[in-house]
């Protein structure tokens, strides 16, 4: 990034390439570099890049109309993706589910809050306010977005900003929060929930959120059998609604609509973002089921929020071209087969002495890298190490996702892995080949 940027940037300290174009899984600079993208940025890009007609059908809608407020008006885009969308969730979701559409993930988490509360206040159960979450997890970036994750570095500059709702114990059986092994375990950290809904927290209880497969912060851990399931019957048992938090694992990432239905379970709402227009505009939604669209018809009929931009006709028109685009290739039934050809080809890595972990469901895919395999005992955190193997993979010009704190919060390093639904077989073998490389020259040392 040239020096003379009016760019407030994410790190003063990193420069940044021009980024002029993308094609197919790759991004190209102004200078002319190409770069294969193996983490879909951040587990956005579904379609790849570059694809003209999601352009020609935004350009064409703004052309119409680009804007239009919603206490006003609805717009037909904004009505037909609703539609759609609530014609891929679960069976609670179809008859009279609804969607209320926002410019991003944290907005449809802050979207998503205000919704569990009113429900309560809607039915008359005035005391439920706290959204319970999960520790080592990530629902957004602003305040409450930011109260309900557990994302330790993120949160940290912000502690005296954020209210206590309550935590509970991540669900991570490769460095599980009770030092047992599933199925010995007997998913006791799927029941933390009941111990802090009995012990701190039953009348104030308003929903849990969860991530189904938890992305960035855990790097792609996918929850074992029954876990979801003895959450979702939690949830009903307690009064309180489920919150699926879709943003990243939504949309045919993980080879289903949404990763929920793996499990068959019905949550009362499901977020979703970054795939949904996959990356072409911001868009978020919060898919609302019928049970909870009741409570409000029947009740005041007005849902105290709102965005200027929410359901924006622009970025609906976008989310159409996307689901047109999915559809017409079939790229969720492809998630599959690239996925395993992924797996396949990064499946040498795995006998690395530091790679401790390849994990992860469809196209959300994590590897973490350890200190030692037998203990699973992380890298000291000063070792940078995720970021080290970000940038040796980098010099192979293949991009990836990096993070710290897997384990704690703070120590243990992983990468994600998201490519667009596209990947070829030789996009996957290049992707293997510069983590094999990044491996090979970071451990070197
Ligand atoms: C699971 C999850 N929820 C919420 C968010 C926040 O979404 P956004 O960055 O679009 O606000 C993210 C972003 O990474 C996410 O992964």
């Amino acid at each position: 990034m040239p020096t003379s940027s009016g760019l407030f940037p994410r790190n003063f300290n990193k420069t940044f390439p021009i980024a002029s174009r993308g094609e197919g899984c790759w991004i190209i600079t102004e200078d002319g570099r190409r770069f294969l993208d193996a983490s879909g940025q951040a587990a956005v890009v579904s379609i790849g890049h570059g694809v003209a007609e999601i352009g020609r059908a935004m350009a064409e809608q703004s052309s119409k109309i680009a804007f239009a407020h919603t206490s006003q008006f609805h717009t037909a885009p904004a009505d037909k993706l609703a539609a759609r969308l609530v014609s891929m969730a679960p069976p609670n979701f179809r008859n009279g589910g609804r969607v209320y559409f926002t410019s991003g993930g944290s907005e449809a988490t802050e979207t998503a809050i205000k919704l569990a509360r009113q429900f309560h206040l809607e039915t008359s159960q005035k005391d439920r306010h706290r959204v319970l979450s999960r520790r080592q997890s990530y629902h957004g970036s602003t305040l409450g977005a930011m109260s309900v994750s557990g994302n330790v570095a993120r949160r940290a500059p912000y502690e005296p900003l954020l209210a206590e709702w309550g935590h509970i114990a991540a669900c991570f059986c490769y460095h599980c929060p009770f030092d047992k092994t599933f199925p010995q375990c007997e998913l006791a950290c799927a029941d933390d929930l009941q111990v802090h809904l009995r012990e701190q927290a039953l009348d104030q209880a308003a929903a849990f959120i969860f991530e189904p497969v938890a992305g960035a912060t855990l790097g792609a851990a996918v929850p074992p059998e029954g876990y979801v399931a003895r959450i979702a019957e939690i949830c009903r048992e307690n009064k309180i609604l489920l919150i699926a938090d879709e943003i990243m694992s939504g949309m045919g990432r993980t080879g289903k609509s949404f990763a929920v239905q793996h499990w068959g379970i019905e949550p009362d709402m499901i977020l979703t973002g970054k795939g949904i227009a996959s990356g072409y505009a911001p868009l978020g939604a919060v898919l609302v089921s019928s049970r909870v669209v009741e409570a409000f018809e029947r009740g005041s009929g007005a849902f105290i929020h709102g965005f200027t931009y929410q359901a924006h006709p622009v970025s609906a028109a976008a989310g159409n071209a996307v689901l047109d685009c999915l559809e017409a290739h079939k790229l969720f039934e492809r998630v599959n087969s690239a996925a395993q050809e992924l797996r396949g080809v990064l499946s040498p890595l795995q006998s690395h002495p530091h790679v401790g972990d390849v994990r992860g469901l469809g196209l959300l895919l994590g590897v973490e890298f350890v200190k030692d395999k037998t203990s699973r005992e992380p890298f000291p955190r000063e070792q940078n190490i995720a970021e080290k193997i970000r940038q040796a993979c980098l010099e192979e010009s293949v991009l990836t996702y990096p993070t710290q704190g897997c384990v704690d919060g703070l120590g243990g390093d992983h990468i994600l892995l998201a490519p667009p639904f596209t990947i070829s077989s030789e996009e996957c073998a290049l992707i293997a080949r510069a983590l094999q490389s990044a491996v090979a020259k970071v451990f070197s040392t």
